[in-house]
This record gives structure tokens, C-alpha cells and sequence, in this order.
């Protein structure tokens, strides 16, 4: 009984904690009125010289009567800016300056209470989804705010920026220059580093444009390097610098060029006709003054209408809560009604949609932001341009998107479209729906690009179905394309060179068979070469198909999609990117055969070291021989020792370890025969180790390492050379005797039999390609016969770079060129090159072997062993010597005993 009431009380308890007890503490409109506080800064309005306050209370009190038609409003005035609100406060609307706004903001900002801020011009905007901030800007004073508003609302996110600015502007803004350098942590606006540049604007004619000239040359990127630069400019002088950035090559898609244009009429301006001589690709926005000039600013005004917004907005959320209030029951209505911050940013939302739609004073300054969309305009634009053929695509688009439009109808620039971005105006800053320079953060912005390309493995592999149609596309290349259009956001069609020539160049159906036969190419699967017997294996890329080049001359692709050789690439009617591989040459030829191994068992030691050996044993014999005679003592005497063959196969036994039946029974003959055992035991082991040595791997006759060695091998009379290499190209500027002579002798092949790779087998032939084509055959003759008969060359030679092609004067060459770059970082090219290109093939780890060259057992080795036997003589004779002279003295002293 007692447990349960026990359990009874936890679950209770902790149903207590379960429940929120954060509850919502602000009443809704329907329960209380909504209170709201006006503060105007009785000293900020004597400086200003206005009094305001009694005016307030009236528009506001009659806009709430007139206005509110559910709920009500209490509103309480202040008028001193220090005052500290409470928490039941909903909104206030304050007067005052910029310094005591932001003081006011950061100490209601505890309580939560929606700010409506009217200040002064050139005043950093308070957060915008917290609060609501009218500056009051003078007519044609409004540019500090609109740069402070374009920080804070990073509407350029520059880190540097070139800023140009007419000397009467800076002169007339005093506070231009600060609010450009403005930095804050409160607003996350971060300082940039600023170049500013005052134009004179006095100046005219050739004396101005020399002056903009000398400016901006200073900017004007060189040739082979890609700056990315910011440019803000505030001038009248903007077509003048449009027209001199143009042709300093200032305009491309790293740099971005804001204008604000200062003519007084926007109908007077055009952006396209200024744009016209701009290549595509550049980032250009241009900033019009839409203020209508016969508008009044007054603050009387301005505080009508921000009332009647923040009214009008807290009427219809109080229609909104009866609605829903009347839908639900009151259980659901407490946990489903807002929050005070819920609240205030549905007011805030409210209102900014009222003002915009509503707003008639201070909307008196108004700029309108067009930005041009230019990327890729080329592409969307090719069917308009004259001279065109029709082109098969994947895409089968309708004949008449074909038909060329009279290019004499427009005259702007097609690569150029100017879309309206949105507008800035004091009260609610800017408001944009599009970015101001949307290329560089979207690219090309999913739009759908041309591509050309070849079937060419493993560079480009197109896989096609029946049809003809290309439906997989990859290799190395593809790889990288289908990372750009990741990167740089765009799709693309492929548009296959061959499949072109085959649709307009060749009528008759006759040829077909042939390219497409030639066009079905396989790579690194031998049963489908076996069938195929006389293609070559592997890719070149030094010949473009003449397709290639003739249609990325006309300009019409984005880039074309092939593996190609770099070469002079300042005589071409393209360019190349940086390139993506580089390719060696080398040779094949048959592999050298082993070493006869008849000798195999003189190989651990050297000549010398053979006959030093001899010279021993013939030496020592003798010796042990005198050892043994000299022993005074003839019991001590061996007689199996007695003659010099017997030493002599007594010395040689030991040597092959036949062991000896005696012993010298004298130290000094000990001495001989001990130190021979340690001869024998060096001799012995090193020649068995060694022995061992050259058995485990097999000596190999020299083969061709380097391509100067040919000439030391008679029987390789044949020299091939694969068609269309740049090898070829190469040797004519090289200064390397061996290529010319190579390439003097050798036969072009073009085909399999051509190749004669059985003459390679036999050891008659040697033949140059890419290392990586080689490396193909010898690993298609191992799966074929799992025999290794070939042998590459060590030496790899002639660095071929291999590159992507865009068209000529393309504005986007740099920027694929940085993002191959960044692939490389990435290591994402390795990668794809690993996936496609043949790995170290099968046969080298055995080919390598033919590398290790064993140590032979020289006299530098055996010296030490042959000197330990001299010292053993030595030492023999010197003991031979003492015994000898202790004999003597023995038998003198036992004759003196016996003579006394
Ligand atoms: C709420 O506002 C109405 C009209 O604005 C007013 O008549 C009423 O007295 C107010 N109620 C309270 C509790 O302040
Ligand atoms: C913008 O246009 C208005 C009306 O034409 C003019 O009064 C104002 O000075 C202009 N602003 C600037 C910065 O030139
Ligand atoms: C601007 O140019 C005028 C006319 O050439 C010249 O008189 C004036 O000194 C220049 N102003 C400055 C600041 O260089
Ligand atoms: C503001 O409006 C009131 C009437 O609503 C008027 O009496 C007053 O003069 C106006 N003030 C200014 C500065 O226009
Ligand atoms: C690609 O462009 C589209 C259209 O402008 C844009 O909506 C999208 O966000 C862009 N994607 C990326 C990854 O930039
Ligand atoms: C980009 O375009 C392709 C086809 O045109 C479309 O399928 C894709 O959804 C688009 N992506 C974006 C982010 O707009
Ligand atoms: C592009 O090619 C032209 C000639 O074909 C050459 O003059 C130019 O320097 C090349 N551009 C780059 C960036 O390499
Ligand atoms: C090499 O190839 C080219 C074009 O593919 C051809 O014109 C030439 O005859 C070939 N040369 C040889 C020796 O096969």
C-alpha cells in the first residue's frame, strides 16, 4: 500500500519535471493590449531643430484609431533615450542618433523588445531580423549609407577592393571614406583592404582618359597569371573606364566591377549599349539612381508611415490569433501561440512587406541593382549567330531552334543580359532577390554547355548503344569534365567529332562502317583485341582529329573534351589548359637470357682469389713438411708427414674437409696445421654462402638498359617507332645523338603487323612507344602466355605533356585552369590516372631480379685469411727455431754433467 502511493509520488514528480516549464509568459493579443514605447530624444530634436513630440502623439494616436480595428494598443512616451524598458514591452519606436540608437538597442536587446529605430544618415543598420532602422538621408547624400549597408548586408563579400571616386564626391561626402573603411564585430562586418582613387573630375577630353589610363593600368592583369580584384566605382567618368578596362583586359571572370552611376535620369542609361564591346565572362553590375526627384522627405512623414505599418501589422496578427484562437481549444492554443520573439519577427516581416509595398516618403532615395548574367552566354546564344551549321547532339532539338534570327536586328551585345536584382532605399536597405555578382559564387549557374570530344581511351571512353547515341562516358579526361561541371555548375552535351563528320561530310553511307569500326576501340581487354588483331594497342594524343580543331575554332564549345599532346602552343588556333598528364616514352625488346651456369660453381670467388688458393696449399705443404722434419726429437716426428706429397694431400684433404689422420705432435707443426683449419673454415663457408648467392638468382647477359647501348648489340637489327608520336617531333630539336640516330633508322608502324612484336620476341627488333602502351603488351602476352619474354627499358625519355583544348581568346581558361590545379591538390587526378592506366605490369617483379648483382668474394675479402696464414707460418718456424736451440742447450748441459 505504502510502496504504491510511493510509486505514485515519483511518477508525479516526475510528470513535474516533464512538463515545460518554460512556459509562454507573454499574453497574447487577445488577453492584453500589446504595449509600446516611443522614445524621442528631446536634445537630439533641438539640434536638429524640430520638436516633434506633441506631433507624434497625435499621428499616432489617430492611426491607432483609425487604424486598429481588433485589440488595442497602450503607448507610453519618453523623451530621454536613457530610459530602461521592461520586459512587457512589445516594440519602440525611438528618434534619436546613431551613437544613442545603438546604446538603446543593446539594452532592450535583454528584454526583447522590437526595435523601430528613426536616426540619423550614415549609421552602421542594427541587425535586421531584430530591428527596424530608418536613417534619414539627405537627398544625394546617400552613398555612405549605401556602402555601410552593402557591408552590412554583405552584399559584396569582398576582401579587397580598388575603389575609383570622382574628387566632388569625396569632397561632398566627408563621411564616404569612413564608411568604407567601417568595421564592426557587432554587425560581423570584417575590414577589407582598400586601394581608393580619386579621379579628378575637372579634367576632360585626352587628358582624362590618360589620367584613367595611368590608374587603371596599374590593375591590369598580365598575360599568364589570373587576379581575382574588386572594383567599386563612383564616378561619372564610368564609360571612359569600361572602355579603357576593356582593352587593358579588365574585364574577365576573376575580377568584379560594381559601377554606380551618376547620371541624374536612369532612362538615360543603358547598361547594354556601355557593355557592348565586352567579351563575355565578365562580372558587371551597375547601381541606378531611381530617387524621384520631386520628393519631399520630412520626419512628420516618415513617423506616419512607420506607425502605420507596425499598427496595421499588430491588427492583422491579432485577426490571425482570434482565427485560430476560435479553431482550437485553449489546452492547444497555449502550446501552439507564439513567443514574444515569434511575435516580433512575424511584426517585422509584416511591416518591411507593408513599406515595400506601401512606403512613399522615405523611399524617396531609391538605387536599382542590375547585374549582367554573361557566363556562358555564348553557348545559349550560338543558334542566333550567322554561319552556323546544324550540329548532332544528344539533345534533338527542334529544327526550328536552328533557324538563325537577322544578326542585324539587335545591336547590344548577346553575350550580355542585365536582370534587375533588387533596389536599395534608406528605410529597409537593400533588398535583393539575386546576388550581385551571382557568377562567381553559382558559375555558370546549371546552364547546359557544348562539349566536344573523341572516342579515345582511356582518355575518353565513349560507350554508345544502338542507336549511335553516346550513354556512358568516363576515363580520365570525362573525369575530369564531369568534376568541372560539378565545380562550376553546369551540364553539358557531348558532341562526338567523328559522329559530326559522318552526319554533313560524308554523304554517302559507304564510309560509315569504316569510322565507326575505327572508332570502336578497346583498351586494356584482351579478348576483345584478339579480335581486332591489327589495331595497336594503347592511345597517342599527339594527332587532333582535324574535327577537333575546326569546330573549336569556330568558337561554338565550351571545351573539348580530348587528350592532347602540348605543343607550341602559341602557333595554335586554341589554347591548351594546363596540363593533366604527362606521358614518358620508352622502349620494349626482348628480355636478355641468363648466364650459362656452367661456370656457375668459380663464380663465388675472383681469379685472383682461385689462384691464391692454389698458390697456398702449394705453399703450405712445404712448409708443414719442413715443420715436421726440423722437430728435433724424432719420436716427435710424424711419419705420416714424413714426405712432401704426403704433406701435400694432407693440406689439401683438410682444405676439402676430409679431415687428417694425424697430428704434429711439436707445438710448431700443431701451430701450421691449427692455422690452416682457420683458413679452411673462412674458405669454406664464404664460398658456400656465395654459392647459394648465385644459385637463388640467375646472372642475366646485359640487355638494353639505355638507348645509347644499342649499338653494343648487333642482333637487334630492326627499330620501329610508333605512328604519330611526338617522339618524332621531338627529335628534330633535339640535340641527343641516340634519338637521331634512332629515328634515322627506324620504321614507322601503324598497325599490328606493322608493330612485328613477334620480331621483338625473337630479339631482332626493338620498338618506341609510350611506356604506358608497352606496359600493356607485356601485360597482354602474360595473361595470354604467362611467360615474361619482354623487357622495358630503364630509361624513360621525352616528357609529354598532355592538355585539354578550349577555344582561342576563351574567358574561361583560367578558371578551368584553376580547378585542374585544385584537382591536382586534391589528388584527384592520381587517382583517375591509377583507375585508367595500366598499374606496373605483371612481369617486372621478376624482370627486376635482373638488377641484383652478387658480391663476389674478391682479395679485399680473403686478405685478412691469408695473412692469418702467414702468421700461423710465422709463428711455426719462430717456435720450430726455439725448440730447435732448447734441444741444442739440453744435450750441451747433459754432455757438461756427463764430461764432469
Ligand atoms: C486596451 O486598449 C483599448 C483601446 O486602445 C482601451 O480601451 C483599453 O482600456 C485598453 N486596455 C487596457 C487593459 O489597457
Ligand atoms: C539621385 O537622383 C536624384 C533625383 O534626380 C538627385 O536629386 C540626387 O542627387 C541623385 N543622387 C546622387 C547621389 O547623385
Ligand atoms: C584637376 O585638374 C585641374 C585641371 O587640369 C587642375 O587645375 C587641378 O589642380 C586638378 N586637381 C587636382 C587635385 O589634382
Ligand atoms: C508635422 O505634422 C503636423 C500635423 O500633423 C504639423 O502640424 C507639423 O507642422 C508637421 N511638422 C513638420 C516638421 O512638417
Ligand atoms: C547552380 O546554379 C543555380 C542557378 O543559378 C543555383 O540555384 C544553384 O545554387 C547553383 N549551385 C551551386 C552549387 O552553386
Ligand atoms: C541543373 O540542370 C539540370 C538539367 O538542366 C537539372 O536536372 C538540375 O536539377 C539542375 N540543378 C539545379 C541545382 O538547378
Ligand atoms: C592562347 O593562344 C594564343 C595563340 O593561339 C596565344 O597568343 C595566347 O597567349 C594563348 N593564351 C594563353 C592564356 O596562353
Ligand atoms: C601515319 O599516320 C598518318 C595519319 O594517320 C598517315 O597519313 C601516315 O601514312 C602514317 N604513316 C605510316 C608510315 O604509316
Amino acid at each position: 500500500m505504502r510502496s504504491s502511493t510511493c510509486l505514485l509520488l515519483l511518477l508525479g514528480m516526475q510528470l513535474f519535471i516533464l512538463v515545460p516549464i518554460e512556459a509562454n509568459d507573454f499574453s497574447s493579443f487577445l488577453s492584453a493590449n500589446a504595449s509600446l514605447a516611443v522614445v524621442v530624444d528631446q536634445e537630439y530634436m533641438t539640434m536638429r531643430g524640430e520638436n516633434i513630440m506633441a506631433h507624434v502623439e497625435k499621428i499616432l494616436s489617430d492611426i491607432i484609431r483609425e487604424n486598429l480595428r481588433n485589440g488595442g494598443i497602450n503607448v507610453k512616451y519618453f523623451t530621454w533615450n536613457a530610459v530602461r524598458l521592461k520586459k512587457d514591452f512589445l516594440a519602440a519606436i525611438t528618434v534619436t542618433d546613431c551613437e544613442n540608437t545603438w546604446k538603446f538597442y543593446k539594452n532592450t536587446q535583454e528584454n526583447s523588445i522590437l526595435l523601430i529605430a528613426i536616426t540619423d544618415s550614415d549609421c552602421p543598420r542594427l541587425p535586421l531580423n531584430r530591428a527596424l532602422m530608418i536613417p534619414i538621408v539627405e537627398n544625394g547624400d546617400e552613398f555612405p549609407q549605401v556602402i555601410l549597408d552593402i557591408k552590412v548586408q554583405q552584399i559584396l563579400n569582398w576582401k579587397t577592393a580598388v575603389v575609383f571616386v570622382d574628387q566632388t564626391i569625396l569632397d561632398d561626402n566627408s563621411v564616404l571614406v569612413k564608411s568604407i573603411v567601417h568595421e564592426s564585430s557587432t554587425n560581423h562586418i570584417s575590414p577589407i583592404s582598400l586601394i581608393l582613387y580619386k579621379i579628378n573630375d575637372s579634367l576632360r577630353g585626352q587628358q582624362k582618359r590618360a589620367t584613367l589610363r595611368r590608374a587603371l593600368a596599374q590593375f591590369a592583369p598580365n598575360k599568364h597569371e589570373e587576379m581575382r580584384q574588386q572594383f567599386l566605382v563612383v564616378s561619372a567618368f564610368h564609360e571612359d573606364i569600361i572602355e579603357i578596362g576593356e582593352t587593358l583586359n579588365m574585364f574577365h571572370v576573376g575580377n568584379q566591377w560594381m559601377f554606380f552611376v551618376l547620371d541624374k535620369d536612369p532612362r538615360n542609361f543603358d547598361p547594354d549599349a556601355v557593355t557592348i564591346n565586352l567579351d563575355e565572362g565578365a562580372n558587371i553590375a551597375f547601381a541606378l539612381n531611381e530617387t524621384s526627384p520631386d520628393c519631399q522627405y520630412t520626419l512628420n512623414c516618415t513617423i506616419n508611415e512607420v506607425s502605420l505599418a507596425l499598427v496595421t501589422s499588430i491588427s492583422r496578427m491579432t485577426v490571425e490569433e482570434e482565427f485560430i484562437y476560435g479553431e482550437i481549444s485553449d489546452e492547444e492554443w497555449e502550446s501552439i501561440r507564439f513567443t514574444k520573439q515569434e511575435k516580433q519577427a512575424e511584426i517585422l516581416d509584416y511591416m518591411k512587406e507593408y513599406l515595400k509595398a506601401n512606403s512613399k516618403c522615405s523611399s524617396c532615395a531609391r538605387w536599382r541593382i542590375e547585374t549582367a548574367i554573361t557566363w556562358g552566354k555564348s553557348q545559349e546564344h550560338r543558334k542566333f549567330r550567322t554561319g552556323l551549321y546544324r550540329i548532332s547532339s544528344l539533345k534533338s532539338l527542334p529544327l526550328t531552334d536552328w533557324i538563325s534570327i537577322d544578326p542585324t536586328r539587335d545591336a547590344k551585345n548577346r553575350n550580355f543580359e542585365f536582370i534587375n536584382i533588387g533596389y536599395w532605399s534608406p528605410m529597409l536597405g537593400f533588398v535583393c532577390q539575386e546576388l550581385a555578382f551571382p557568377h562567381i559564387e553559382h558559375h555558370f549557374r546549371n546552364i547546359t554547355m557544348d562539349i566536344v570530344t573523341v572516342h579515345n581511351p582511356p582518355w575518353q571512353i565513349l560507350t554508345k548503344n544502338s542507336n549511335g547515341a553516346i550513354v556512358k562516358h568516363s576515363g580520365i579526361v570525362m573525369e575530369i569534365i564531369k568534376e568541372l561541371s560539378r565545380a562550376l555548375n553546369f551540364s553539358y552535351y557531348l558532341h562526338e567529332a567523328a559522329a559530326l563528320k559522318e552526319d554533313y561530310f560524308l554523304s554517302s553511307s559507304t564510309s560509315t562502317n569504316e569510322s565507326v569500326r575505327l572508332s570502336t576501340f578497346f583498351f586494356a581487354t584482351p579478348s576483345a583485341i584478339s579480335c581486332l588483331q591489327d589495331e595497336l594497342i594503347g592511345s597517342m594524343t599527339f594527332r587532333i582529329p582535324y574535327r577537333v580543331v575546326e569546330m573549336v575554332q569556330n568558337n561554338q564549345f565550351f571545351i573539348a573534351a580530348v587528350a592532347a599532346t602540348v605543343e607550341d602552343p602559341d602557333q595554335k588556333p586554341f589554347n591548351y589548359t594546363i596540363p593533366i598528364s604527362v606521358q614518358k616514352y620508352s622502349f620494349i625488346t626482348r628480355k636478355p637470357d641468363e648466364v650459362s651456369r656452367i661456370y656457375l660453381f668459380t663464380a663465388p670467388f675472383t681469379m685472383e682469389t682461385w689462384l691464391c688458393l692454389v698458390g697456398i696449399i702449394l705453399l703450405t705443404a712445404p712448409m708443414l713438411y719442413a715443420i715436421n722434419r726440423l722437430t728435433p726429437l724424432k719420436e716427435m716426428q710424424i711419419a705420416g708427414l714424413s714426405t712432401i706429397k704426403s704433406c701435400f694431400w694432407y693440406i689439401f684433404g683438410a682444405l676439402l674437409q676430409q679431415g687428417g689422420m694425424y697430428l704434429p705432435k711439436a707445438d710448431s707443426g700443431r701451430l701450421v696445421v691449427g692455422f690452416w683449419w682457420i683458413v679452411v673454415i673462412v674458405l669454406v663457408t664464404t664460398y658456400c654462402g656465395n654459392l647459394v648467392a648465385f644459385l637463388t638468382f640467375p646472372k642475366f647477359q646485359p640487355g638494353v638498359d639505355y638507348l645509347n647501348q644499342l649499338e653494343r648489340h648487333k642482333d637487334i637489327s630492326q627499330y620501329g617507332l610508333r605512328n604519330g608520336t611526338f617522339f618524332e617531333r621531338y627529335v628534330q630539336t633535339t640535340s641527343r645523338e641516340d634519338f637521331k640516330h634512332y629515328l634515322s633508322q627506324a620504321k614507322i608502324y601503324g598497325n599490328g603487323q606493322e608493330e612485328d612484336i613477334e620480331a621483338v620476341k625473337q630479339g631482332q627488333r626493338i620498338n618506341i612507344d609510350w611506356r604506358i602502351n608497352l606496359q600493356l603488351i607485356v601485360q597482354q602476352h602474360f595473361e595470354r602466355n604467362k611467360e615474361c619474354h619482354f623487357a622495358l627499358g630503364k630509361e624513360s625519355f621525352v616528357d609529354e605533356q598532355i592538355a585539354l583544348i578550349v577555344p582561342a581568346q576563351s574567358a574561361y581558361l583560367h578558371l578551368v585552369n584553376r580547378h585542374i590545379n585544385s584537382m591536382f591538390r586534391m589528388g584527384f587526378i592520381e587517382r583517375w590516372h591509377q583507375m585508367n592506366l595500366p598499374s606496373a605490369n605483371k612481369c617486372s617483379g621478376k624482370g627486376a631480379q635482373r638488377q641484383v648483382t652478387n658480391h663476389k668474394v674478391n682479395m679485399d675479402d680473403m686478405q685478412g685469411c691469408f695473412l692469418v696464414l702467414l702468421l700461423g707460418f710465422t709463428v711455426a718456424f719462430v717456435s720450430g727455431c726455439f725448440e730447435l736451440g732448447y734441444r741444442r742447450f739440453r744435450a750441451s748441459r747433459k754432455r757438461r754433467e756427463f764430461t764432469n
